[in-house]
């Protein structure tokens, strides 16, 4: 298998790998961009996610999810927080865990928000506008077909980790 590294460039300038994300076949963009339905709810953690703890140490530009539009922070609970600190080949998040990813444009505009539950049957994908109403969960694809990339680590890409 190629190097971390080399798999995450190689998708930063492959932008047709994420254009499942954008199309308007069922993509996450295209979900996101739309208004949910009137009968979408706010995610069941919405509010205990205001207490979890950031991971990265910066503010950074999100080379997964629309590539260039978004800056993004990830946010994680108690359960995920030091298997998410040594993301790797190996390592794996327990029953419990839940991490979110944040989207901001670079002028401070709130985008979606995608989130991961470890669940006993593997990682229910979450995908959510910016009010945090869930659009769609579950084994989502695309979600499910990137992230299956860093399948040897738990399908967690990591991102640049406090003092790190
Ligand atoms: C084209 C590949 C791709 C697709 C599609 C994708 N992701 Fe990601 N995801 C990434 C990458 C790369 C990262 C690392 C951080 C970044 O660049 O934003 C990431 C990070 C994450 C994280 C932080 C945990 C981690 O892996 O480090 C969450 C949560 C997440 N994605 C959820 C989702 C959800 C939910 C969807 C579908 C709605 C989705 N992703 C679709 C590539 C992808």
């Amino acid at each position: 298998m190629a190097p971390f590294g080399a798999l995450l460039l190689g998708w930063a300038c492959a932008p047709a790998a994420m254009e499942p994300v954008g199309t308007s076949t069922g993509g996450a963009t295209a979900a996101a961009a739309s208004s949910p339905a009137p009968s979408a709810t706010v995610w069941a953690l919405a509010s205990s996610m205001k207490g979890w703890t950031r991971a990265n140490a910066k503010r950074f530009p999100s080379a997964g999810h629309w590539f260039g539009k978004y800056d993004a922070d990830v946010l994680v609970n108690d359960e995920a927080r030091t298997s998410y600190a040594s993301v790797g080949p190996g390592q794996s998040a327990s029953v419990g865990a839940k991490i979110a990813e944040v989207h901001v444009t670079r002028d401070g505009v709130k985008g979606p928000i995608f989130a991961m539950e470890k669940e006993s049957s593997g990682w229910a994908y979450v995908e959510m506008d910016s009010a945090m109403r869930v659009l769609r969960r579950g084994r989502l694809s695309p979600c499910v077909e990137c992230h299956a990339h860093v399948a040897a680590q738990d399908e967690l890409f990591g991102v640049p980790l406090n003092g790190k």
